[in-house]
């Protein structure tokens, strides 16, 4: 045989995609001609994995942002495997800093938004797995920044779990006069270890809500929200 063949980059397990990764892609792929063409954010892109699938969608640009070094190497990594067309830039940084004064026509977020108090993971930061005590630790801060980051027109694409404060977020988008709205509600499972940890008023207030349990198994939902701006 002739000719070489690239292994691809090895996993990161602690970047690997979850299910909330998917679900993401999943809604992003359901409207692939709003991705055709258009320049892409991603805060906190992890693995890359968001925009390898925006990517192949046809996005014009790629930009990521991540707040931890090893997301940094594994998504140039494997977004330079990939081939794509789209040029790439990955910035190390918190948040909107890496990006300040840029607008972008669709932005994406998965961010960590579990309502606990942080865990201490070695090597990590507190936000690595925890939204904080309501988990909105990072979200309202991205939910803030969309104004003057969204191209007239533009849209921002994001997972929200049920039990963080759904209400919140859409009147944060409302005052910025920034339209809102959900475009797919899955279920995902939480594992016991995890829930154990979730902030007891929001276990309190959101059982038989937001929260499905069977027995010893419970689920919670999980909305794609879909956030835009005005095309001016
Ligand atoms: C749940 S992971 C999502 C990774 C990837 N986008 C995905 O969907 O598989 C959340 C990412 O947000 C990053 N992150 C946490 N705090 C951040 C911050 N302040 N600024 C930028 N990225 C942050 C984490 O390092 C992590 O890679």
């Amino acid at each position: 045989m002739t000719g070489t063949s690239l292994a691809p980059p090895p996993i990161v397990p602690a970047l690997r995609p979850s299910e909330y990764t998917a679900a993401l892609i999943q809604a992003l792929q359901a409207d692939r001609d709003r991705v055709r063409g258009a320049r892409v954010l991603e805060i906190g892109s992890g693995s890359g994995i968001v925009l390898a699938a925006l990517g192949a969608m046809g996005a014009a640009a790629l930009c990521g942002v991540d707040i931890e070094p090893d997301a940094i190497l594994g998504s140039r990594r494997l977004l330079a495997g990939l081939g794509l067309a789209a040029p790439v830039e990955i910035h190390r940084g918190d948040m909107w800093l890496p990006v300040a004064g840029r607008r972008f026509d669709l932005i994406v977020a998965n961010l960590p938004h579990f309502p606990m108090e942080p865990v201490p993971v070695a090597g990590r930061l507190p936000t690595w797995s925890s939204g904080g005590a309501d988990g909105r630790w990072l979200l309202d801060p991205f939910l803030e920044g969309l104004p003057v980051h969204l191209a007239p027109g533009g849209r921002a694409v994001l997972t929200h779990n049920a039990f963080v404060g759904l209400d919140r977020s859409r009147a944060i988008a409302c005052d910025h006069g920034l339209s809102f709205r959900i475009l797919l509600t899955v279920l995902v499972y939480l594992a016991e270890e995890k829930l154990s940890r979730m902030t007891p008023e929001v276990l309190r207030a959101e059982d038989g809500q937001s929260l499905h349990r069977y027995g010893p198994y419970t689920f919670g939902e999980m909305h794609i929200v879909e956030i835009g701006a005005a095309a001016r």
